[in-house]
């Protein structure tokens, strides 16, 4: 049986989960993140207290957090950007490799994607490295296509990442008028 599978917005006191989640991800994913598992351990706790605390209530910046059975498995950054555009993202997406293709990912993108929108977003776009076969099928199976504008990985300019976007249906009848 699969296990249940939940998604919370990101609490104030959850500084501890979430700086377990983050080593947890770029431990296991290193590829798939800018930051390294240096630079989160070397991080104090008090910091990641910060970004929970921040992320709990800010009308631009959040982090959505996966449960199985009560468990944190899996998180996701929404953002809107600073510049004038005001693009929404979601980012440092994991989840962990025992809950994985049960649709966890998709939850937290889904969930990330509607707390977007409700802050007016119209798009939602995401930073893929081309070499990450996988985040690449996933997001185009949510229904992300090419944007056709790429950047070299910060991390390793040696490659190349792709932004991707998805349109935000519309869901009110008023709005299609
Ligand atoms: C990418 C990731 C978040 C997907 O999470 P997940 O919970 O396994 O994904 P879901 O179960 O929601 O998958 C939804 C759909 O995406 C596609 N998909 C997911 N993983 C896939 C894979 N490894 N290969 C091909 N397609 C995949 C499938 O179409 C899937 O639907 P299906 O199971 O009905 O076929 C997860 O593999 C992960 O954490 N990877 C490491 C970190 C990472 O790469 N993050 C992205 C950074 S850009």
């Amino acid at each position: 049986m699969s296990p249940s599978l939940t998604v919370r917005r990101i609490a104030a006191d959850q500084g501890a989960v979430f700086r377990e989640l983050r080593t947890a991800s770029l431990r296991e994913a290193p590829y798939a993140f800018g930051a390294t598992l240096e630079d989160a351990l070397s991080a104090d706790a008090a910091s990641f207290d910060a970004v929970a605390a921040e992320h709990a209530v800010s009308l631009s910046i959040s982090t959505f957090i996966l449960y199985t059975e009560g468990h944190p498995a899996g998180l996701v950054e929404a953002h809107f950007e600073e510049a004038p555009e005001r693009r929404a993202f979601v980012c440092e997406l994991w989840v962990a490799p025992a809950v994985r293709h049960l649709r966890g990912g998709e939850l937290l993108v889904d969930t990330a994607s509607g707390w977007l929108a409700n802050e007016g977003a119209t798009e939602i776009y995401a930073w893929v490295a081309d070499s990450n076969r996988n985040a690449m099928r996933f997001y185009e199976a949510l229904g992300f296509g090419p944007t056709g504008e790429h950047r070299r990985v910060a991390r390793a300019p040696e490659q190349v990442e792709s932004l991707l976007v998805r349109h935000v249906p519309s869901t009110s009848p008023a709005l299609d008028q």
